[in-house]
């Protein structure tokens, strides 16, 4: 286990294995950021040779290791390129790549730009989450990591900087629960194991004096039937792992506003009937992501003891082939009684989340939003890092806003006008699930969410593209799950709960 503590100290003088230094780039070449100043100053004028000889620009994810023989009371000095704009978010990142770099370390010293709350938030998690590992399935346990942390910021000592260390803390925590279960394997994260693991979260979370409350409820496939949960049966009607429905509650006795998330947790996507191309198949463990966001999101709320109500939503299910499958043709009728035709199995995550929307809309809550990995087409048109953002106007400002101060990369979408048409073209039930046209199929997906949200402020991330990270890590995003939307939704809730 690592330790994290927070210091005021001058990085030039601190007794740990390995100092962690960022170099910004500027049109005069690179320069030491704030931070590690002293450790320029105690370099004099000796430095700019050796960044130069070194070959140093200060450039987004570089990274070299330079023994300090002497010039500092640290053996070894990391310095970590911060790019051409040392913000919050290239901070989180930088921490990031450092933390990877420095493993076999008993303790090291961050000296990055953190002299507000926010930079420290940003040093603190980017160097928790850079460190990510998933080893469960190996025999070896992955790189050591060093046994204290020291994060070094010039106001250490101010309560909003405590606070903002401690947060971060839990954040990143949360962030790494929600990457364990993205990479846990499908066959071992069936529905009613998700669910079973969030029960298990749940009881561990809120277990002695002083804990925070949040109440648990699940639905089995017998209770979603007695609901009329057509959606999510539907969806889980091909798999031998029968379907949940998990609802958490939040509610604290100060709570002035109400905010629901709703999260899809399909853990694992065949496509079902209109099954998937090989290739495409490959990180369907990942279909959960969004319930697994939500239900994080959700305990960092409860964690921080914030002033919101929060009522959160996961509908899990195995999209599966099997002779009881859903087919293309058959009439699904939804939570709360509207009539869905199924034309394409493998557009399931709309119908989950259809009827953990209306549940949601039933507790009347002042914002709804929804999580979810829910479209192809999303990931087309913002790439796999970019998450879009879509639904009320006032809402995916907020959420945008969110974003920026939580460090994740979303982007708004629209839902057109002639989206509502297309939704209601089923000549035979209420609502078509899908009309192969494929032109902005991830717009098509919102609006017939949009039909489910009672006409309530909500707005619906499409995570599909970051939610999963295929290639090498970057920054403080490891490989395969990366836990995105938990940090926006917790900020989200943070701006909630002062308004
Ligand atoms: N789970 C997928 C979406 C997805 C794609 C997530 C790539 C992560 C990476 C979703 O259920 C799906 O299959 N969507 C279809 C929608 C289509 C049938 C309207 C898609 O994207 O092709
Ligand atoms: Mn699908
Ligand atoms: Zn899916």
């Amino acid at each position: 286990m690592t330790t994290y503590t927070l210091r005021s100290a001058n990085p030039a003088k601190t007794r740990c294995d390995a100092v962690v230094v960022g170099v910004v780039q500027t049109a005069k070449g690179p320069e030491i950021a704030d931070g590690g100043g002293d450790v320029a100053a105690a370099y004099g004028r000796k430095l700019r040779p050796l960044l130069s000889s070194l070959g140093v620009t200060g450039k987004t994810g570089e990274l070299l290791k330079v023994p300090t023989s002497g010039a500092l009371s640290t053996p070894l000095l990391v310095l970590v390129g911060l790019g051409k704009k040392p913000d919050a978010s290239a901070v989180r990142r930088a921490a990031g790549v450092a933390s990877r770099a420095v493993t076999n370390a008993a303790s090291v010293a961050l000296a990055l730009p953190a002299d507000s709350p926010d930079l420290v938030r940003a040093v603190t998690e980017g160097h928790l989450l850079g460190g990510y590992t998933y080893t469960a399935y190996k025999k070896d346990s992955g790189p050591k990591r060093p046994g204290e942390v020291v994060v070094l910021s010039s106001v250490a000592r101010r309560k909003e900087t405590v606070a903002a260390f401690e947060e971060a803390q839990l954040v990143a925590r949360a962030v790494a629960t929600t990457r364990d279960w993205v990479n846990t394997p499908p066959g071992d994260l069936t529905p009613p194991a998700f669910a079973d693991a969030v029960v298990a979260a749940t009881k561990e979370l809120t277990k002695g004096r002083g804990a925070p409350k949040v109440a648990i409820k699940v639905y089995d496939e017998v209770q979603l039937a007695e609901l009329g949960c057509g959606g999510i049966l539907g969806v889980g009607a091909g798999s031998s792992a029968p379907p949940r429905l998990v609802e958490l509650t939040y509610a604290p006795k100060d709570a002035k506003v109400h905010l629901a998330l709703v999260g899809k947790g399909i853990t694992f996507d065949s496509g079902g009937l209109t099954i998937k191309p090989a290739q495409s198949m490959n990180e369907m463990k990942s279909d959960m992501a969004g319930a697994a966001a939500v239900v994080q999101a959700t305990f960092v709320i409860a964690s921080l003891g914030l002033p919101i109500k929060v009522s959160t939503f996961a509908p899990m299910a195995e999209n599966m082939v099997s002779g009881s499958a859903t087919r293309p043709g058959d009439v699904l009728s939804m939570y709360g009684g509207t009539t869905v035709e199924i034309s394409n199995t493998d557009a399931e995550g709309r119908l989950v989340l259809g009827d953990a929307l209306v549940r949601a809309t039933e507790q009347k809550p002042d914002v709804i939003l929804d999580v979810a990995t829910l479209t192809g087409h999303m990931v087309v048109a913002l790439g796999d890092r970019v998450s879009g953002v879509m639904g009320s106007p006032e809402v995916v400002d907020d959420v945008l806003a969110a974003a920026a101060v939580a460090g994740e990369e979303m982007w708004p979408m629209p839902i057109p006008e002639a989206m509502t048409d297309r939704i209601h073209s089923s000549k035979i039930a209420d609502l078509s699930q899908h009309d192969w046209v494929r032109w902005g199929g991830g717009l098509f997906a919102a609006a017939f969410l949009r039909e489910f949200t009672a006409g309530l402020p909500w707005a619906h991330l499409d995570i599909a593209g970051p939610s999963f990270n295929s290639g090498a890590a970057w920054g403080h995003t490891t490989s395969g799950g990366t836990g995105v939307a938990v940090g926006t939704l917790v900020d989200y809730a943070r701006k909630l709960a002062e308004s």
